[in-house]
């Protein structure tokens, strides 16, 4: 059987995708992508910010957890999160990009001002 040479990476809720070679991390398709994944770090495992969803049945499609990443995600990884920038992805994947967080409390914020009779 031929190895295979690309896998597809899907990134949600904007379903970015990319075809990326098995072994490259989740960040680095991510920039590929143009998925808004964060970091500060630089992908050393150090800020946390490159964090994605990982839904169980895709669990599989990536590397296991390094110790650094168990380390810093501690009971999120149990939950199904992932450091994009220690993943590497091993065949097709789909994985979902949180919100960003200053984003999420700026649309809460229009959403209660939308709603309020005041406005
Ligand atoms: S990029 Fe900073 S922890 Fe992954």
């Amino acid at each position: 059987m031929a190895e295979r040479r690309y896998c597809k990476v899907t990134f949600g809720p904007e379903a970015a995708t990319v075809d990326v070679r098995p072994g490259t991390t989740l960040l680095e398709a991510a920039r590929r992508a143009h998925a808004p994944v964060r970091t500060r770090c630089g992908g050393v495992a150090g800020c946390l910010m490159c964090k994605v969803a990982v839904p169980p049945e895709q669990a599989a499609a990536l590397s296991a957890p390094t110790p650094a990443e168990r380390l810093k995600l501690g009971p999120l990884l149990e939950a199904g999160m992932r450091l994009s920038c220690q993943a590497r992805i091993l065949s097709d994947v789909h994985v979902e990009v949180p919100e960003d967080p200053l984003k999420a409390a700026v649309r809460k914020q229009l959403e209660r001002q939308q709603s309020d009779e005041l406005w």
